[in-house]
């Protein structure tokens, strides 16, 4: 996959497939891509090591734009409760939620957050993602988010994938607030924001905009501060209701869109002249047994730019595999297999800023890219609930192998 970035419309279905072909790497970088027999006559190619695929398929290593990586246990008894009737708002309004997972970051050391956080950071590279955006927003009060960055920040440099910071102190009204948001609001912009900044503890700041969470007005001020202070806005919009998170993406220029599955025609057409990337979060309709899907199809049609990504949280979408979120992306929003793998790559890696280093297989670019026990790229959307992927390399380093 080479070419323009951001994918639009048809482009997002051009991934360059070279067939037989080969890849030149040098260090932590690609050197060269193109058929095999031009890769080996390569001057450089001659003293190189040979990793024979076989006839397999090789992709750039997936980019997850959205995922809330800091958290130790699971919900699932939230998971039974929701399966016998209760719905996703009447169990956060019972105490349970957001706020159950944030009593248990606030509970848990940071030596056991690491933990928990490796192992999942190690599946998300056994199922061929190598770079992942993480979220604080479990920690709620000043000491335990600056636990869940320190702790990202800290495995960023200790183990291999690269992973990009958001700030998400705005994830929902800790329970100390619970009458007081704007006070809680002016918390954020007045200290916490320009902290993290200054601190370069992120690079991008969210808010979960919806519902039950924080209003577009109170967004507006949270987003606005962060755009001041040198952070890049993030938004959750419109997953269970249609507050208008979708148009405050396009005002205040953000780098994403999350969610929209509540998005009307009217906010299509505006997210289409966009620079806004709508990612698309089909794991969450999937997991919490909802009937509404994002409107991918019309998204894509318009010419707005479309990223899939898994939402890894303990709530709404408890998996790090980006190939079940494509299957999920073919048979329920109707996207293409090349669509979907376009939307994994080069698209969120246009989000999160990283289109130059990474998400396409090119020279210059670093060697990161997964392997996939299938002759033909659509097989790896077209099988599901099994992990094909047989090898990772991040920069250059095989960091998931099935084979010794
Ligand atoms: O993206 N929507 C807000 N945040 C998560 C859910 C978090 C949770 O339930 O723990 C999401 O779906
Ligand atoms: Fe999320």
């Amino acid at each position: 996959m080479r070419g323009p970035v951001p994918r639009r419309g048809r482009a997002l279905r051009e991934l360059g497939i070279i067939r037989d072909g080969a890849m030149l790497v040098r260090d932590d970088r690609i050197l060269a891509v193109g058929k095999r027999r031009k890769i080996e006559r390569l001057r450089e190619a001659r003293q190189a090591q040979k990793l024979e695929l076989g006839g397999r398929v090789a992709l750039p290593g997936f980019i997850d734009s959205h995922t809330h990586l800091g958290f130790p246990c699971s919900r699932a008894g939230e998971y039974e409760q929701r399966i016998s009737g209760k719905t996703y708002r009447e169990i956060a309004q019972a105490g349970g939620g957001i706020r159950a997972t944030v009593n248990a970051v606030r509970r848990c050391s940071q030596r056991t957050l690491a933990e928990r956080a490796s192992a999942h950071l190690r599946e998300f590279a056994a199922h061929g993602t190598t770079t992942i955006e993480a979220k604080s927003g479990y920690g709620l009060d000043w000491t335990n988010e600056l636990k869940i960055l320190c702790t990202v920040q800290q495995l960023h440099q200790d183990q291999p994938l690269d992973i990009v910071q958001t700030f998400l102190g705005a994830h929902v009204l800790p329970a100390e607030y619970r009458t007081c948001a704007d006070a809680f609001v002016d918390l954020l912009v007045r200290a916490w924001i320009p902290t993290v900044a200054t601190a370069g503890l992120a690079e991008f700041c969210d808010v979960f905009c919806d519902r039950g969470a924080f209003s577009v007005t109170q967004a507006r001020r949270i987003l606005r501060a962060a755009r001041a202070c040198g952070l890049v806005p993030r938004i959750h919009a419109e997953q269970f209701a249609r507050t208008g998170g979708a148009r405050l993406a396009i005002e205040v220029q953000a780098a994403s869109a999350d969610h929209l599955e509540k998005i009307n025609r009217s906010d299509v057409r505006a997210l289409a002249l966009s620079n806004v990337v709508c990612t698309l979060l089909p794991g969450c309709s999937f997991h919490l047994g909802l009937p509404l899907y994002a409107p991918a199809r019309e998204l894509i049609d318009a010419g707005a730019i479309v990223a899939l990504a898994t939402d890894f949280n303990p709530g709404t979408s408890p998996t790090v595999s980006l190939p079940m979120i494509l299957s999920l992306a073919c048979a329920q929003l109707r996207m293409t297999p090349a669509e979907t793998i376009a939307a994994a790559t080069i698209n969120p890696a246009y989000s999160l800023r990283q289109h130059g280093r990474v998400g396409s297989l090119e020279a210059g670019k670093y060697a990161d890219f997964s392997v996939f026990d299938v002759t033909d790229y659509r097989e790896i959307p077209y099988y599901f609930g099994v992990n094909l992927c047989s090898l990772t390399m991040k920069r250059g380093v095989i960091i998931h192998s099935k084979k010794p």
